[in-house]
């Protein structure tokens, strides 16, 4: 089917499309996919989508811009095993801190800086674009390695940010109460529960939302981790031997200051280790309560010391297969010539 994604950087329609599909497999909050692409011959722009805002989970649109960010990583990768290299601007000024209510422009404009020939690594993080999963299923209890470790944060690293690794038993007691507390608040706020139900329990034919197949176990009162509840109480029920992972790598995806530009960069660290993790055997799922909390956030900061804003929590470990969700068609996320909005 003709999706009418035009050539660009030097690539055909097809090979644009390709790129596209590959950038719209990014995570979002709620599987929003909260991006929009601009494709002109000598650019590709990456806008956010303000009719896709969650305002309030979101209110500052920093989880949008994140998704952005894991959404542009892709983009980059994708370029790349498509033999151009990228070059990236980042849109600052008129981004910084302010949501997207009005018309804010492009995130990001990428252009052709020359050709590329794909490494083993790209290829690998390319073929964990489709790979990848959120699994909020148990993990199995085995260790993640030191030299894994090592690769997570110079994924990380490499992006611009810093991934701290939650291991003193102090300091990840003291993220598990935020996490319950930030849970608490969120599940007694009817604007936040109200947003999580219009975008979950999805049919797994809805090409956006969370479907309810992609559940973790049913939460249950006294839980290490308090993972929000995608099943609604509908999800796969504890077994023997089937509760969470006594010992999850708990890792915080951390900026090294504030604002839109930061969240954007943070949203491709963010991406840069999710796909590594991939690359590793690893698993993965998001805990982002205390993030979304204002106090919660403020505490966590204290935690984690000077200078560094957090941005996403994970847990990473071995798990088992699960489904993927579903993805807008490229059609649907291009924006057109004239009126910078949607074909
Ligand atoms: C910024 C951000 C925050 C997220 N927070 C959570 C979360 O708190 N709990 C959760 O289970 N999933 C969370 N997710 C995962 C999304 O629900 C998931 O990416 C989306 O449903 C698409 O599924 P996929 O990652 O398997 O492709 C988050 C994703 C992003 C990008």
């Amino acid at each position: 089917m003709d999706s009418g994604v035009p050539p660009a950087l030097g690539l055909p329609g097809t090979a644009v499309e390709a790129v596209l599909r590959a950038a719209g497999r990014a995570p979002s909050l709620h599987n929003i996919q909260p991006w929009r692409f601009r494709v002109q011959p000598d650019v590709i722009e990456l806008h956010a989508d303000p009719t896709r805002r969650l305002p309030a989970t979101d209110p500052d649109d920093r989880e949008l811009r994140l998704s952005c960010g894991a959404a542009l990583f892709n983009l980059r990768v994708a370029l790349q095993a498509a033999g151009v290299q990228p070059r990236v601007t980042s849109a600052t000024g008129q981004h910084a801190g302010t949501r997207l209510d009005g018309n804010p422009g492009p995130l990001a404009e990428i252009r052709r800086a020359g050709p590329a020939a794909p490494s083993a690594r790209l290829t690998r993080l390319m073929d964990a674009i489709s790979a990848r999963r959120t699994n909020r299923r148990p993990f199995l209890e085995i260790p993640v390695t030191d030299a894994d470790r090592a690769q997570l944060s110079s994924a990380v690293e490499a992006a611009g940010c810093r991934l701290v690794q939650l291991s003193d038993p102090r300091q990840r007691e003291a993220v598990r109460r935020l996490m319950l507390q930030a849970h608490r608040t969120q599940r007694a706020n009817p604007a936040i529960r109200a947003e999580f139900a219009a975008w979950i329990g999805r049919e797994r034919t809805s090409a956006d939302g969370v479907p309810a197949a992609t559940a973790g176990l049913t939460p249950e009162e006294g839980d290490e981790w308090v993972l929000r509840d995608f099943g609604q109480g509908a999800g796969p029920r504890r077994q023997p031997g089937k509760d969470y992972e006594r010992d999850p790598l708990v890792v915080v995806v951390c900026s090294y200051y504030d604002g839109s530009l930061a969240e954007l960069q943070a949203g491709e660290a963010m991406q840069s280790l999710l796909l590594t993790a991939t690359t590793l055997g690893l698993a993965a799922s998001f805990m982002s309560q205390p993030i979304e909390v204002p106090e919660a956030r403020a505490e966590l900061r204290q935690l984690l010391g000077p200078g560094l804003a957090p941005q996403a929590i994970i847990r990473l470990g071995f798990g088992s297969p699960v489904p993927a969700s579903r993805r807008r068609p490229v059609s649907e996320l291009l924006v057109s010539e004239s009126a910078g909005h949607s074909a």
